[in-house]
């Protein structure tokens, strides 16, 4: 492609990407299509000759774009709603147009040092620790995953030589997300080895339990390694209560990690910091800016305070000549810290999205989500026909329509049937519950109140013309 060709095609581009961004609320939030369209859609056999950039465009916005569920929509509510924000996007844009890849401090230097600024500036701003060292995975899965290798790292070393290791217990609420099994299965855990500590009335870990589980492990000449606590879980955003978990993980010796992937954003607000209390005795802690903090996917810290257990854990006889390269005091290799070797040059969308908003911006935005998720709760609270299922915590609702299980499920199916909004679900108490999450920048005050009109009409439909509000079957 010529530089030419390239121009041209870009501004193609760039003109698509801002009508998009300016135009989103035209699209459906979910796509109206079954499984295979796509496919189908689609040659079974790639080109034998390349094709010119505009068919290729052109197949893009007709082939592609209506499959697609639009995570960037502001009514997008389901999971935790997130947004690729404009400084973000062309951060992203710039990074691949460069594709840095910086393995080592010699591979790209700026790459490098601006990971360490801008997790520094991050740092500072949550007032963790100075001695947190902060490093940047892809996802909050790959991040909890080396968080829990660094841990085995420190309870068992030999492990690193044999493979072999003492029975090790890993500790974390029945409402801790799923990646933290993953993470633990992946590094040779295994399933019976991972505890669920029940959680209070209001989803949080239960401290006295977690003792009990553990004085039971040591009993039976287990060894516990480590516990993990969840600020802002899954399902309801609840807050385990860290100081009193690290209070336990101290007295144990267990290496606490903190699952702040969502909740993290909330304590850069002054009136959430205490959320943070008791992470100075955290052994690592985990935030998604790609969540809620207006970075595109994919972008995730880990921050560990043991960066030397951390680099133990990949500690190799002898490193590849390929890879030998001058050592010196400033100069990092982020890849002698994680598994991966090649990694993108991520903090560059990061430090624009920073610098683009600042401190004050993010937390006044952060502020507006929350304002809107308690409005709307106080709204469900009013109205006699449903109930919340959870405190609100954050920018998540949880709620019900009082009827059944099968009610609430039809109602989920009507709600994003409409294209207008898209909501999740879960299970709390055994019940089926809706989950609104409210995290886009551009997201309104409007949006929340049609978005809960259209709810309680679509309920009311359905408790006039009841069949019409069962899925079909089929
Ligand atoms: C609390 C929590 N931890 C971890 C994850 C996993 O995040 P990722 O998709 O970045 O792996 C999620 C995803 O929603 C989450 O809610």
């Amino acid at each position: 492609m010529s530089p030419e060709e390239f121009r041209a095609a870009a501004h193609e581009v760039v003109d698509w990407m801002a009508d998009y961004l300016r135009d989103i609320r035209d699209y459906p939030v979910l796509p109206n299509v079954q499984p295979g369209d796509t496919i189908d859609a689609l040659p079974a056999q790639g080109p034998e000759h390349g094709e010119p950039m505009p068919k290729i465009l052109e197949d893009f916005r007709n082939l592609i774009v209506p499959g697609l569920t639009h995570w960037n929509h502001p009514r997008f509510h389901g999971y935790f709603s997130i947004s690729a924000s404009g400084p973000g996007i062309l951060g992203e844009m710039l990074a691949a147009t460069m594709n840095i890849q910086h393995m080592l401090w010699k591979a790209s230097p700026a790459a490098t040092e601006l990971e360490q600024v801008t997790l520094g500036w991050l740092r500072q701003w949550w007032g963790l620790a100075d001695d947190f060292f902060g490093i940047i995975h892809d996802t909050a899965s790959t991040s909890s995953m080396h968080a829990i290798l660094a841990a085995r790292e420190l309870a068992a070393p030999e492990t690193r030589l044999t493979g072999q290791h003492p029975r090790l217990i890993l500790y974390r609420s029945e409402h801790a997300h799923n990646s933290i099994d993953k993470g633990a299965l992946t590094v040779g855990i295994g399933i019976e080895n991972i505890r669920q500590v029940p959680a209070d009335a209001e989803f949080r870990m239960q401290p006295a339990a977690l003792e009990a589980m553990i004085q039971r492990d040591l009993a039976q000449g287990h060894k516990p390694f480590c516990v993990v606590a969840t600020l802002g879980t899954t399902s309801s955003a609840a807050v385990d209560p860290l100081p009193a978990i690290a209070a336990i993980a101290e007295r144990h010796g267990l290496w606490l990690h903190v699952d702040a992937a969502y909740g993290g954003p909330a304590a850069l607000l002054e009136e959430h910091r205490h959320i943070l209390d008791g992470s100075s005795r955290a052994d690592s802690i985990v935030v998604n800016p790609h969540k809620w903090l207006f970075t595109p996917v994919d972008l995730s810290i880990l921050y560990t305070r043991r960066p030397d257990i951390m680099r133990r854990a990949f500690a190799l006889d002898e490193t590849p000549a390929y890879l030998l390269t001058a050592q010196h005091e400033r100069a990092l290799n982020f890849s002698e810290y994680s598994l991966n070797l090649g990694r993108r040059f991520r903090s560059l969308k990061l430090w624009f999205v920073l610098r683009y908003y600042g401190r004050e911006g993010i937390v006044r935005i952060l502020r507006e989500h929350i304002r809107l998720a308690h409005m709307l709760s106080e709204e469900i609270r009013r109205d006699p026909s449903y109930e919340l299922s959870a405190p609100t915590e954050f920018s998540l609702v949880c709620f019900r329509y009082r009827g059944s299980d099968q009610e609430n499920q039809a109602l989920y199916e009507r709600i994003n049937a409409t294209g207008k909004t898209f909501l999740s679900s879960t299970v709390l108490n055994g019940r089926y519950v809706l989950r609104l999450a409210i995290g886009n920048l551009a997201t309104t005050e409007q949006d929340i109140r049609e978005t809960w009109d259209l709810i309680r009409s679509l309920a009311r439909q359905a408790t006039e013309s009841p069949a019409a509000a069962l899925p079909d079957p089929s």
